[in-house]
């Protein structure tokens, strides 16, 4: 018996990097899976693959940056495997030329990823709660991001659309617990997704490691088997919660290797 078998998931930009990994392990561990991307192609092509592999998937069209298309997104899986008991608000965006600190951000950019990154978690979960009811229960996981609990000299838009999408996840779990509904987050350091690690400079990359506590970088899949047990019943009794899933990254004070240097040149 796999870990979410029969339960029927809706992943939001699910054909690619962190999307596309948490469906291709819920397939495999026995959910039906529906993948919603803007990129209609690369959804229908990753729900064969999942075929393929013995799993149950389609793949459809969905611009998370609008209300209809969420809703029909919902309707479509409601119709295809008769309910949606997951939910994986995934889509998300970020504009490293438009959205820089608070006096020279452009204020359309606020606007668009405001409602991209936070307004599809709204929607997406409004649409989805009545029929997870219907269902008794099912399990929301919302993609948030460590730049949500973080502050940053740039990406202000994105850093706060994904601070509200961390306090919205709370509020979804505190209205519909006692509907057996639980909503929790996932927030990626940085995640090499085949994307990222194109356009990544190894400068940028090296930044990354040396920062770590461990010794590697994040993939796909780290956040991947984060969301398939936030969508199993392995998770039944956490609600509410956002899970850092980013090596170590964020944990400790950065101080301290400077402090440490100073220490040991002031010893010797
Ligand atoms: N990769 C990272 O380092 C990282 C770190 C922190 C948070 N995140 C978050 O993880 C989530 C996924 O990121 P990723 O790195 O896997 O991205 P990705 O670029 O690899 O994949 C995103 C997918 O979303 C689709 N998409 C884009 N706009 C859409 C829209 N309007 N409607 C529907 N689909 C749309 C794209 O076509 C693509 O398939 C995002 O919310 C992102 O903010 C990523």
């Amino acid at each position: 018996m796999g870990r979410v078998q029969g339960k029927v998931a809706l992943v939001t930009g699910g054909a690619s990097g962190i999307g596309l990994s948490a469906s291709v392990l819920m397939a495999k561990e026995g959910a039906k899976v529906v993948i919603a991307d803007l990129n209609e192609k690369e959804a229908k092509d990753a729900a064969e693959m999942i075929k393929n592999q013995g799993g149950e998937a389609i793949g459809i069209f969905l611009d998370a940056g609008k209300e209809e298309s969420i809703r029909n997104a919902i309707e479509t899986t409601v119709e295809s495997f008769g309910t949606i008991t997951v939910l994986v608000n995934n889509v998300g965006l970020t504009n490293l030329h438009k959205d820089l600190d608070v006096v020279n951000l452009d204020l359309d950019e606020w606007d668009r990823l405001m409602n991209v990154n936070l307004k599809s978690v709204l929607l997406g979960s409004r649409f989805a709660i009545p029929h997870m009811i219907k269902a008794g229960g099912g399990s929301i996981i919302n993609t948030a991001s460590m730049a949500g609990l973080t502050g940053d000299s740039t990406r202000s838009a994105y850093g706060a659309s994904k601070a509200a999408v961390v306090n919205l996840t709370r509020y979804i779990a505190s209205q519909y617990g006692k509907d057996h509904i639980r909503c929790n987050g996932v927030a990626p350091g940085l995640i090499l997704t085949p994307a990222a690690q194109n356009n990544m400079p190894q400068a940028v990359l090296d930044i990354f490691a040396k920062f770590n506590a461990l010794p590697y970088h994040g993939e796909a899949d780290d956040i991947g088997y984060t969301v398939l047990f936030l969508a199993s019943d392995e998770s039944k009794f956490i609600t509410g919660q956002t899970i850092q899933v980013e090596g170590g990254h964020y944990m400790a004070n950065p101080s301290i290797s400077d402090f440490n240097d100073y220490l040991a040149k002031s010893q010797s």
